[in-house]
Protein backbone atom coordinates (compact mmCIF):
# COMPACT_ATOMS: atom_id res chain seq x y z
CA UNK A 1 0.00 0.00 0.00
CA UNK A 2 1.38 3.53 -0.93
CA UNK A 3 0.95 6.48 1.56
CA UNK A 4 -2.07 7.21 0.06
CA UNK A 5 -3.83 4.19 0.89
CA UNK A 6 -3.83 2.74 -2.67
CA UNK A 7 -2.49 -0.91 -3.53
CA UNK A 8 -0.50 -1.43 -6.49
CA UNK A 9 -1.24 -4.47 -8.82
CA UNK A 10 1.60 -5.73 -11.04
CA UNK A 11 1.79 -8.27 -13.18
CA UNK A 12 4.69 -10.37 -14.50
CA UNK A 13 4.94 -12.22 -17.86
CA UNK A 14 7.16 -14.79 -19.68
CA UNK A 15 10.23 -12.98 -21.16
CA UNK A 16 12.68 -13.61 -23.95
CA UNK A 17 16.34 -13.81 -22.11
CA UNK A 18 17.63 -11.35 -20.01
CA UNK A 19 20.69 -9.92 -20.29
CA UNK A 20 22.92 -6.91 -19.31
CA UNK A 21 25.38 -5.30 -16.34
CA UNK A 22 23.33 -3.69 -13.27
CA UNK A 23 24.94 -2.75 -9.66
CA UNK A 24 21.73 -3.30 -7.06
CA UNK A 25 21.32 -0.80 -4.50
CA UNK A 26 23.00 -0.83 -1.59
CA UNK A 27 23.58 -3.26 1.03
CA UNK A 28 20.68 -2.78 3.66
CA UNK A 29 22.21 -4.71 6.54
CA UNK A 30 25.56 -2.15 5.95
CA UNK A 31 23.45 1.10 5.38
CA UNK A 32 21.33 1.16 8.46
CA UNK A 33 24.88 0.20 10.93
CA UNK A 34 26.72 2.93 9.10
CA UNK A 35 23.87 5.23 10.13
CA UNK A 36 24.07 3.94 13.20
CA UNK A 37 27.22 4.18 13.63
CA UNK A 38 27.61 7.40 12.49
CA UNK A 39 25.53 8.64 15.00
CA UNK A 40 27.46 7.28 17.96
CA UNK A 41 30.77 8.37 16.71
CA UNK A 42 32.54 11.30 17.09
CA UNK A 43 33.02 13.81 14.07
CA UNK A 44 32.19 12.87 10.38
CA UNK A 45 31.04 9.78 8.73
CA UNK A 46 30.62 9.48 4.83
CA UNK A 47 28.80 7.17 3.34
CA UNK A 48 28.50 6.52 -0.39
CA UNK A 49 26.31 3.97 -2.20
CA UNK A 50 23.71 4.12 0.78
CA UNK A 51 20.56 2.49 0.56
CA UNK A 52 17.82 4.63 -0.11
CA UNK A 53 15.15 2.73 0.46
CA UNK A 54 12.25 3.36 3.13
CA UNK A 55 13.62 1.11 5.67
CA UNK A 56 16.93 2.66 5.47
CA UNK A 57 15.58 6.37 5.02
CA UNK A 58 13.59 5.64 8.53
CA UNK A 59 16.94 4.80 10.27
CA UNK A 60 18.34 8.07 8.81
CA UNK A 61 15.60 9.98 10.62
CA UNK A 62 15.92 7.99 14.00
CA UNK A 63 19.40 8.99 13.60
CA UNK A 64 18.39 12.75 13.38
CA UNK A 65 15.74 12.44 16.36
CA UNK A 66 18.12 11.62 18.59
CA UNK A 67 20.51 14.00 18.20
CA UNK A 68 22.88 13.41 15.17
CA UNK A 69 22.82 15.63 12.19
CA UNK A 70 22.20 13.58 9.04
CA UNK A 71 22.73 15.26 5.51
CA UNK A 72 22.31 14.07 1.77
CA UNK A 73 24.42 15.66 -0.37
CA UNK A 74 25.98 15.82 -4.45
CA UNK A 75 29.53 15.59 -4.51
CA UNK A 76 31.82 17.37 -6.82
CA UNK A 77 31.45 14.42 -9.30
CA UNK A 78 27.65 14.21 -9.13
CA UNK A 79 27.94 11.14 -6.88
CA UNK A 80 25.52 10.98 -3.30
CA UNK A 81 27.24 11.49 -0.19
CA UNK A 82 25.49 11.18 2.96
CA UNK A 83 27.03 12.85 6.00
CA UNK A 84 26.41 11.82 9.37
CA UNK A 85 27.66 14.15 12.69
CA UNK A 86 28.11 11.85 15.37
CA UNK A 87 26.90 12.71 19.01
CA UNK A 88 29.65 9.97 20.66
CA UNK A 89 28.92 7.62 22.54
CA UNK A 90 26.00 6.79 24.70
CA UNK A 91 25.17 10.17 23.62
CA UNK A 92 21.72 10.39 22.28
CA UNK A 93 19.67 12.80 23.25
CA UNK A 94 15.80 12.02 23.90
CA UNK A 95 13.33 11.90 20.87
CA UNK A 96 10.30 14.27 21.08
CA UNK A 97 8.12 11.82 19.13
CA UNK A 98 8.25 8.07 18.80
CA UNK A 99 10.84 6.72 16.41
CA UNK A 100 8.54 5.39 13.25
CA UNK A 101 10.87 2.45 12.02
CA UNK A 102 8.08 1.41 9.12
CA UNK A 103 8.68 -2.03 8.00
CA UNK A 104 12.13 -2.34 9.42
CA UNK A 105 13.14 -5.49 11.99
CA UNK A 106 16.73 -4.46 11.71
CA UNK A 107 15.97 -0.23 12.49
CA UNK A 108 13.91 -0.81 15.29
CA UNK A 109 16.32 -3.48 16.79
CA UNK A 110 19.49 -2.02 16.46
CA UNK A 111 18.52 1.57 17.39
CA UNK A 112 16.93 -0.60 20.81
CA UNK A 113 20.66 -1.65 21.45
CA UNK A 114 21.51 1.72 20.94
CA UNK A 115 19.10 3.50 23.19
CA UNK A 116 19.49 1.13 25.78
CA UNK A 117 23.30 2.27 26.26
CA UNK A 118 22.10 5.50 26.99
CA UNK A 119 20.24 7.47 29.99
CA UNK A 120 17.59 8.15 27.70
CA UNK A 121 13.10 7.36 27.16
CA UNK A 122 12.32 6.67 23.79
CA UNK A 123 9.20 5.38 22.05
CA UNK A 124 9.13 2.93 19.07
CA UNK A 125 6.45 2.12 16.64
CA UNK A 126 6.16 0.78 13.19
CA UNK A 127 4.07 -0.23 10.33
CA UNK A 128 1.57 -3.19 10.95
CA UNK A 129 3.86 -5.78 10.12
CA UNK A 130 6.29 -4.45 12.14
CA UNK A 131 3.97 -4.13 15.02
CA UNK A 132 3.40 -7.89 14.86
CA UNK A 133 6.68 -8.89 14.82
CA UNK A 134 8.09 -10.26 18.56
CA UNK A 135 10.61 -7.94 20.18
CA UNK A 136 11.23 -10.03 23.48
CA UNK A 137 14.15 -11.49 22.17
CA UNK A 138 15.92 -7.97 22.18
CA UNK A 139 14.19 -6.71 25.33
CA UNK A 140 15.28 -9.89 27.26
CA UNK A 141 19.21 -9.16 26.72
CA UNK A 142 18.80 -5.26 26.67
CA UNK A 143 16.97 -5.34 30.26
CA UNK A 144 20.04 -7.80 31.46
CA UNK A 145 21.82 -4.78 30.52
CA UNK A 146 20.17 -2.44 32.69
CA UNK A 147 17.03 -0.60 30.52
CA UNK A 148 14.06 -0.82 31.33
CA UNK A 149 10.56 -1.58 29.67
CA UNK A 150 8.22 1.40 30.50
CA UNK A 151 5.23 0.80 27.90
CA UNK A 152 4.78 -2.02 25.58
CA UNK A 153 1.82 -3.90 23.80
CA UNK A 154 1.24 -7.60 23.77
CA UNK A 155 3.99 -9.60 25.00
CA UNK A 156 6.96 -7.02 24.20
CA UNK A 157 5.21 -5.51 20.76
CA UNK A 158 5.39 -2.43 19.40
CA UNK A 159 4.61 0.37 19.92
CA UNK A 160 6.64 0.23 23.26
CA UNK A 161 8.73 2.48 25.35
CA UNK A 162 12.55 2.13 26.25
CA UNK A 163 14.38 3.69 28.88
CA UNK A 164 18.39 3.31 28.71
CA UNK A 165 20.75 2.31 31.81
CA UNK A 166 22.06 5.56 33.15
CA UNK A 167 25.30 2.86 34.13
CA UNK A 168 24.85 -0.37 31.65
CA UNK A 169 26.03 -3.57 32.38
CA UNK A 170 28.40 -5.35 30.73
CA UNK A 171 27.35 -9.16 30.31
CA UNK A 172 28.23 -12.75 29.02
CA UNK A 173 24.61 -13.09 26.59
CA UNK A 174 24.28 -16.38 24.40
CA UNK A 175 21.71 -15.46 21.69
CA UNK A 176 18.57 -18.23 21.51
CA UNK A 177 18.70 -18.07 17.96
CA UNK A 178 21.21 -17.06 15.42
CA UNK A 179 19.86 -13.71 14.95
CA UNK A 180 21.93 -10.80 13.77
CA UNK A 181 19.72 -8.17 15.04
CA UNK A 182 20.20 -9.64 18.57
CA UNK A 183 23.86 -9.60 18.62
CA UNK A 184 23.85 -6.34 17.32
CA UNK A 185 21.56 -5.16 19.46
CA UNK A 186 23.59 -6.24 22.52
CA UNK A 187 27.24 -4.70 21.36
CA UNK A 188 25.50 -1.66 20.53
CA UNK A 189 24.51 -1.64 24.04
CA UNK A 190 27.61 -2.92 25.33
CA UNK A 191 29.48 0.43 23.42
CA UNK A 192 28.19 2.53 26.85
CA UNK A 193 29.44 -0.33 29.63
CA UNK A 194 32.29 -0.38 31.30
CA UNK A 195 34.43 -3.79 30.53
CA UNK A 196 33.38 -6.61 28.16
CA UNK A 197 30.13 -7.25 26.66
CA UNK A 198 30.26 -11.11 24.74
CA UNK A 199 27.79 -12.37 22.43
CA UNK A 200 28.18 -15.90 22.31
CA UNK A 201 26.41 -17.44 19.15
CA UNK A 202 25.65 -20.93 18.11
CA UNK A 203 25.51 -20.82 14.52
CA UNK A 204 27.25 -17.83 13.29
CA UNK A 205 24.90 -15.00 11.95
CA UNK A 206 26.17 -11.84 9.48
CA UNK A 207 29.16 -10.34 11.01
CA UNK A 208 28.41 -6.64 9.77
CA UNK A 209 28.63 -5.15 12.81
CA UNK A 210 31.39 -6.13 14.31
CA UNK A 211 33.31 -5.47 11.01
CA UNK A 212 31.69 -1.78 11.10
CA UNK A 213 32.60 -1.35 14.62
CA UNK A 214 36.32 -2.04 13.90
CA UNK A 215 36.06 0.17 10.99
CA UNK A 216 35.65 2.59 13.85
CA UNK A 217 37.92 1.93 15.75
CA UNK A 218 36.29 -0.53 18.60
CA UNK A 219 38.22 -3.11 19.92
CA UNK A 220 36.44 -5.58 19.40
CA UNK A 221 37.39 -9.84 19.07
CA UNK A 222 36.00 -12.92 17.28
CA UNK A 223 36.57 -16.47 17.43
CA UNK A 224 35.23 -19.72 16.61
CA UNK A 225 32.88 -21.06 19.12
CA UNK A 226 31.55 -25.03 18.29
CA UNK A 227 30.87 -26.59 15.10
CA UNK A 228 29.58 -23.32 13.63
CA UNK A 229 29.31 -20.33 16.05
CA UNK A 230 31.65 -17.52 17.57
CA UNK A 231 31.91 -15.63 20.35
CA UNK A 232 32.54 -12.20 19.95
CA UNK A 233 34.03 -10.05 22.72
CA UNK A 234 33.74 -5.40 22.86
CA UNK A 235 35.59 -3.71 25.24
CA UNK A 236 33.28 -1.23 26.32
CA UNK A 237 33.21 2.88 26.28
CA UNK A 238 35.54 3.08 23.43
CA UNK A 239 35.96 6.41 21.66
CA UNK A 240 34.07 5.76 17.39
CA UNK A 241 35.45 7.80 15.11
CA UNK A 242 33.81 9.06 12.30
CA UNK A 243 34.72 7.07 9.22
CA UNK A 244 34.35 6.61 5.52
CA UNK A 245 31.85 4.04 4.31
CA UNK A 246 31.19 2.72 0.66
CA UNK A 247 28.35 0.43 0.90
CA UNK A 248 28.55 -2.94 -1.38
CA UNK A 249 25.65 -3.85 -3.69
CA UNK A 250 23.13 -5.82 -1.43
CA UNK A 251 23.34 -10.08 -2.22
CA UNK A 252 19.66 -10.42 -0.79
CA UNK A 253 18.75 -7.72 -3.63
CA UNK A 254 20.84 -9.62 -6.33
CA UNK A 255 19.37 -12.94 -5.61
CA UNK A 256 16.10 -11.30 -7.60
CA UNK A 257 18.11 -10.73 -11.12
CA UNK A 258 20.19 -14.00 -10.23
CA UNK A 259 16.88 -16.51 -9.64
CA UNK A 260 14.85 -14.84 -12.82
CA UNK A 261 18.15 -15.13 -15.08
CA UNK A 262 18.85 -18.49 -13.68
CA UNK A 263 15.22 -19.89 -14.93
CA UNK A 264 15.14 -17.93 -17.91
CA UNK A 265 16.34 -19.21 -20.79
CA UNK A 266 19.08 -17.82 -22.50
CA UNK A 267 20.32 -15.16 -20.15
CA UNK A 268 23.20 -13.73 -19.31
CA UNK A 269 23.78 -10.82 -16.79
CA UNK A 270 26.79 -9.12 -14.94
CA UNK A 271 26.51 -7.68 -11.02
CA UNK A 272 28.35 -5.54 -10.17
CA UNK A 273 30.36 -4.34 -6.96
CA UNK A 274 28.07 -7.38 -5.39
CA UNK A 275 29.03 -8.03 -1.13
CA UNK A 276 30.61 -11.94 -0.97
CA UNK A 277 30.82 -11.67 3.04
CA UNK A 278 30.74 -15.84 3.75
CA UNK A 279 28.01 -15.24 6.05
CA UNK A 280 25.74 -14.04 2.80
CA UNK A 281 26.09 -15.87 0.89
CA UNK A 282 24.38 -19.25 1.46
CA UNK A 283 22.10 -19.03 -1.17
CA UNK A 284 24.95 -18.70 -4.13
CA UNK A 285 26.44 -22.08 -2.28
CA UNK A 286 22.77 -23.67 -2.55
CA UNK A 287 22.24 -22.68 -6.44
CA UNK A 288 25.86 -23.68 -7.32
CA UNK A 289 25.23 -27.27 -5.88
CA UNK A 290 21.70 -26.92 -7.67
CA UNK A 291 23.76 -26.68 -10.90
CA UNK A 292 23.70 -22.81 -11.23
CA UNK A 293 26.12 -20.90 -13.75
CA UNK A 294 27.59 -18.04 -11.47
CA UNK A 295 31.27 -17.33 -12.22
CA UNK A 296 32.64 -14.60 -9.36
CA UNK A 297 35.06 -12.44 -10.43
CA UNK A 298 37.59 -9.10 -9.70
CA UNK A 299 36.97 -9.76 -5.88
CA UNK A 300 38.52 -6.95 -3.14
CA UNK A 301 38.29 -6.17 0.03
CA UNK A 302 36.58 -3.19 1.19
CA UNK A 303 36.46 -2.28 4.81
CA UNK A 304 36.98 -5.61 5.80
CA UNK A 305 34.04 -6.77 3.88
CA UNK A 306 34.54 -8.36 0.03
CA UNK A 307 33.04 -7.84 -2.74
CA UNK A 308 33.10 -9.12 -6.22
CA UNK A 309 31.74 -9.10 -9.74
CA UNK A 310 29.24 -12.03 -10.36
CA UNK A 311 28.32 -13.19 -13.64
CA UNK A 312 24.68 -15.04 -13.90
CA UNK A 313 23.83 -17.51 -17.05
CA UNK A 314 20.42 -18.97 -17.25
CA UNK A 315 20.90 -22.82 -15.80
CA UNK A 316 19.34 -26.07 -15.97
CA UNK A 317 18.77 -26.95 -12.20
CA UNK A 318 17.98 -29.85 -10.21
CA UNK A 319 16.50 -30.25 -6.66
CA UNK A 320 18.89 -30.86 -3.62
CA UNK A 321 18.65 -30.82 0.30
CA UNK A 322 19.34 -27.68 2.05
CA UNK A 323 20.71 -28.07 5.76
CA UNK A 324 19.52 -26.34 8.28
CA UNK A 325 23.13 -24.64 9.63
CA UNK A 326 22.90 -22.91 6.42
CA UNK A 327 19.68 -21.18 6.97
CA UNK A 328 21.40 -18.00 9.10
CA UNK A 329 23.71 -17.38 5.96
CA UNK A 330 20.54 -17.07 3.28
CA UNK A 331 17.90 -16.29 5.43
CA UNK A 332 16.05 -13.65 3.50
CA UNK A 333 17.04 -16.00 0.21
CA UNK A 334 14.00 -18.47 1.06
CA UNK A 335 11.63 -17.09 -0.80
CA UNK A 336 13.16 -16.83 -4.19
CA UNK A 337 15.17 -20.02 -3.96
CA UNK A 338 11.61 -21.31 -3.65
CA UNK A 339 11.07 -20.36 -7.02
CA UNK A 340 14.42 -21.75 -8.35
CA UNK A 341 13.64 -24.82 -6.65
CA UNK A 342 9.72 -24.57 -8.16
CA UNK A 343 11.72 -24.73 -11.86
CA UNK A 344 14.25 -27.30 -10.75
CA UNK A 345 13.99 -30.94 -11.78
CA UNK A 346 13.51 -32.91 -8.78
CA UNK A 347 12.77 -32.44 -5.07
CA UNK A 348 14.19 -29.50 -2.89
CA UNK A 349 13.67 -30.18 1.06
CA UNK A 350 15.12 -26.58 2.81
CA UNK A 351 15.63 -27.73 6.33
CA UNK A 352 15.07 -25.40 9.86
CA UNK A 353 13.01 -22.38 8.63
CA UNK A 354 11.68 -21.56 11.75
CA UNK A 355 12.64 -18.23 12.08
CA UNK A 356 11.14 -16.96 8.61
CA UNK A 357 7.75 -17.36 10.47
CA UNK A 358 8.84 -14.13 12.09
CA UNK A 359 10.00 -11.83 9.15
CA UNK A 360 7.88 -9.27 7.52
CA UNK A 361 5.25 -11.99 7.23
CA UNK A 362 5.11 -15.81 8.04
CA UNK A 363 7.86 -16.60 5.31
CA UNK A 364 7.19 -20.01 5.30
CA UNK A 365 3.44 -19.99 5.01
CA UNK A 366 3.76 -17.40 2.38
CA UNK A 367 6.59 -19.41 0.38
CA UNK A 368 3.97 -22.05 0.16
CA UNK A 369 1.02 -20.04 -0.87
CA UNK A 370 3.08 -18.20 -3.51
CA UNK A 371 4.22 -21.48 -5.22
CA UNK A 372 0.86 -22.80 -4.90
CA UNK A 373 -0.88 -19.64 -6.93
CA UNK A 374 1.88 -20.64 -9.51
CA UNK A 375 1.07 -24.15 -9.92
CA UNK A 376 3.97 -25.53 -7.97
CA UNK A 377 3.11 -29.12 -5.10
CA UNK A 378 4.64 -27.51 -2.38
CA UNK A 379 4.65 -28.81 1.54
CA UNK A 380 5.52 -27.83 4.99
CA UNK A 381 6.57 -30.04 7.38
CA UNK A 382 7.38 -28.99 10.53
CA UNK A 383 10.14 -26.40 9.91
CA UNK A 384 10.68 -27.43 6.81
CA UNK A 385 9.69 -26.60 2.84
CA UNK A 386 9.27 -29.29 0.53
CA UNK A 387 9.23 -28.36 -3.24
CA UNK A 388 8.52 -30.54 -5.56
CA UNK A 389 10.47 -29.14 -9.31
CA UNK A 390 8.94 -30.46 -12.22
CA UNK A 391 11.42 -28.12 -14.78
CA UNK A 392 8.38 -25.45 -15.58
CA UNK A 393 6.03 -23.73 -13.77
CA UNK A 394 2.38 -23.29 -14.95
CA UNK A 395 1.67 -20.04 -13.47
CA UNK A 396 -1.36 -18.00 -13.52
CA UNK A 397 -2.13 -17.13 -10.08
CA UNK A 398 -2.30 -13.90 -7.71
CA UNK A 399 -0.12 -13.72 -5.41
CA UNK A 400 -0.59 -12.17 -1.69
CA UNK A 401 2.31 -9.08 -0.34
CA UNK A 402 1.42 -9.63 2.84
CA UNK A 403 3.05 -6.31 3.76
CA UNK A 404 6.31 -7.95 2.60
CA UNK A 405 8.89 -6.40 -0.37
CA UNK A 406 10.38 -10.37 -0.80
CA UNK A 407 7.30 -11.99 -1.30
CA UNK A 408 6.13 -9.64 -4.16
CA UNK A 409 9.79 -9.77 -5.93
CA UNK A 410 9.76 -12.95 -5.61
CA UNK A 411 6.62 -13.69 -7.06
CA UNK A 412 7.31 -11.49 -10.18
CA UNK A 413 10.78 -13.29 -10.75
CA UNK A 414 8.49 -16.48 -10.82
CA UNK A 415 6.41 -14.75 -13.62
CA UNK A 416 9.10 -13.83 -15.42
CA UNK A 417 9.76 -17.49 -16.94
CA UNK A 418 6.07 -19.53 -15.94
CA UNK A 419 4.15 -20.52 -18.45
CA UNK A 420 0.74 -18.65 -17.71
CA UNK A 421 1.56 -14.67 -15.85
CA UNK A 422 1.70 -14.30 -12.29
CA UNK A 423 -0.08 -11.17 -10.69
CA UNK A 424 1.15 -9.32 -7.54
CA UNK A 425 -1.95 -8.05 -6.07
CA UNK A 426 0.52 -4.62 -4.17
CA UNK A 427 4.15 -3.77 -4.81
CA UNK A 428 4.70 -0.55 -2.92
CA UNK A 429 6.55 -2.73 0.03
CA UNK A 430 9.50 -3.11 -2.91
CA UNK A 431 10.39 0.32 -1.92
CA UNK A 432 11.23 -0.42 1.73
CA UNK A 433 14.62 -2.54 0.21
CA UNK A 434 14.91 -2.53 -3.79
CA UNK A 435 12.94 1.10 -5.10
CA UNK A 436 14.42 0.59 -8.29
CA UNK A 437 14.00 -3.30 -8.89
CA UNK A 438 10.96 -2.77 -11.54
CA UNK A 439 12.77 -0.79 -13.77
CA UNK A 440 15.77 -2.46 -13.40
CA UNK A 441 14.40 -5.79 -14.01
CA UNK A 442 12.44 -4.00 -17.18
CA UNK A 443 15.76 -2.48 -18.46
CA UNK A 444 17.15 -6.24 -18.38
CA UNK A 445 14.52 -7.51 -20.49
CA UNK A 446 11.75 -8.73 -18.04
CA UNK A 447 8.05 -7.93 -19.34
CA UNK A 448 6.35 -6.43 -16.40
CA UNK A 449 3.01 -4.28 -16.43
C1 LIG B 1 19.51 -8.52 9.50
C2 LIG B 1 19.42 -9.73 10.14
C3 LIG B 1 18.45 -10.77 9.79
C4 LIG B 1 17.77 -10.51 8.43
C5 LIG B 1 17.41 -9.06 8.26
C6 LIG B 1 18.64 -8.18 8.36
C7 LIG B 1 20.52 -7.55 9.93
O1 LIG B 1 17.46 -10.83 10.79
O2 LIG B 1 16.63 -11.31 8.28
O3 LIG B 1 16.79 -8.83 7.01
O4 LIG B 1 20.83 -6.60 9.19
O5 LIG B 1 21.05 -7.71 11.04
P1 LIG B 1 17.65 -11.70 12.15
O6 LIG B 1 18.74 -11.10 12.92
O7 LIG B 1 16.34 -11.62 12.86
O8 LIG B 1 17.96 -13.09 11.67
Amino acid sequence: MTLSGQTMPLEARKCQSLTGRVRVPGDKSISHRALILGALAVGETRISGLLEGEDVLNTAKAMQALGAKVERRTDDNGGIVWSVRGVGTGGFAAPEAPLDFGNSGTGCRLVMGAVAGCPIRAAFDGDGSLRSRPMRRILDPLELMGARVIAQSDGGRLPLTLEGARDPLPIVYRTPVASAQIKSAVLLAGLSAPGVTTVIEREASRDHTELMLKHFGADIVSVAEGAHGRKISLTGQPELHGAGVTVPADPSSAAFPIVAALITEGSDIVLNEMMTNPLRTGLFVTLREMGASIEESETRLDAGEPMAQLRVKASRLRGIEVPAERAPSMIDEYLVLAVAAAFAEGTTVMRGLRELRVKESDRLEAAAAMLRAGGVAVEIAGDDLIVEGRGRVPGGGLVTTHMDHRIAMSALVMGCASDAPVKVDDIAFIATSFPDFVPMMQRLGANFA
